[in-house]
């Protein structure tokens, strides 16, 4: 794993451009490893240009569309399958199972909940796996994914690990970024259609890695967004209302990146000099929140273990150091009770 991928990483949704290679989106595809199978599909697209997308949640119905609008042959299936009704009205092919939809292309796109729906999925139908490249843009962990890549090669199929960093609005335009792990070779086959998606990236051979970025991407996300949440939860609680903080929050969401650059550089540096913040500053004004919460009634839960990560920075004499330092408490996990 690169430079590239941190960059990658933490330049979150809206900051791709297509650049290079990825301008060949929608341009044929190669044709991949796969042979048609013999299993009642219409086996792969003579130019290439053909897809399976597995999976019509708001991702992959919004992937379906790209494909269509790219003019590729789109085959879909979904466990509920009125999802697929309009994009068979927009030209898809509805496959009538799972391993039929598995026959109808060499490059077979998941946008699945998690893993256990890929394998509720594919299970069933593995003798269509042979020949088949499996582009998994649903999320995963980085050693489910490896597993996952190993069970697919046991059945015969190449397996590309995917994150995608982009809203379904955001799927087919030059927003976002999507970014695979997996054999090199593989991608490269099937760069074109799935430049389609997203701009993409190769992130390296380890199938771990890019569902290692996509958590990365997720642990802030998440982490920040229910943040945001509690802290208008703890305004509302207060008469004042979420329109009313955004401009403050907008304040702390625009300094971020900023912020992000300066301690990365640091923590590259090993450098945790408290000379613009110190743990001990971070604990009193996490235990402030933590209080504000309180007093209004909200649960705590959230700034409670901002706080003892802070209280645990200082227990190992960490106070004069900035919260960098609090590397050290994450890497050990708490006592749980
Ligand atoms: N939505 C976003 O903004 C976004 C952005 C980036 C990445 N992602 C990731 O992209 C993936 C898809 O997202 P989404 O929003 O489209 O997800 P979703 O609403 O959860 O839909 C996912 C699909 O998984 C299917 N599914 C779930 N469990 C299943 C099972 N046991 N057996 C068969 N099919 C099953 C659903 O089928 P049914 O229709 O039959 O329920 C649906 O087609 C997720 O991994 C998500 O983390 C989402």
């Amino acid at each position: 794993m690169g430079a590239s991928v941190a960059s990658g990483a933490g330049a979150g949704a809206g900051a791709g451009a297509r650049t290079g290679a990825d301008a060949v989106a929608g341009s044929p595809a190669a044709a991949g490893p796969g042979a048609a199978v013999k299993d009642g599909g219409t086996g792969p697209d003579p130019a290439g240009r053909s897809v399976t997308v597995l999976g019509l949640g708001p991702m992959g119905r919004a992937m379906a569309r790209a494909f269509l609008a790219r003019g590729y042959a789109v085959t879909v299936w979904n466990r509920t399958a009125h999802k697929a009704d309009d994009l068979v009205a927009a030209g898809a092919r509805r496959a009538g199972s799972v391993r039929e939809a598995l026959a109808a292309n060499a490059l077979v796109v998941l946008s699945l909940t998690d893993r256990a729906a890929m394998y509720a999925l594919l299970e069933p139908a593995v003798a269509a796996l042979p020949g088949r490249v499996l582009a998994n843009l649903s999320s995963d962990t980085p050693d489910g994914a490896r597993a996952a890549a190993a069970w697919a090669e046991r059945h015969g199929a190449g397996y590309l690990a995917a994150g995608i960093a982009a809203s379904p609005p955001q799927v087919g335009t030059d927003q976002g970024r999507a970014y695979y792990s997996g054999p090199a070779e593989l991608f490269e086959a099937h760069r074109g259609a799935l430049g389609v998606i997203s701009p993409v990236e190769h992130l390296g051979a380890d199938p771990g890695l890019a569902p290692l970025c996509y958590q990365v991407q997720m642990d802030l996300f998440w982490t920040g967004l229910t943040g945001w949440l509690h802290a208008v939860t703890m305004a509302e609680a207060h008469g004042v209302g979420a329109a009313e903080v955004l401009p403050y929050v907008l304040d702390v969401a625009g300094s971020l990146p900023e912020v992000l650059r300066f301690y990365s550089a640091r923590l590259a540096a090993g450098d945790d000099t408290g000379d613009v913040d110190r743990i001990a500053m971070g604990a009193a004004s996490a235990a402030h929140v933590a209080q504000t919460a309180r007093a209004a009634g909200v649960d705590p839960t959230l700034p409670d273990a901002v706080l003892a990560t802070f209280q645990r920075g200082l227990a190992a004499g960490h106070g004069d150091r900035s919260f960098t330092a609090l590397r050290e408490a994450l890497r050990a996990a708490p006592a749980r009770a």
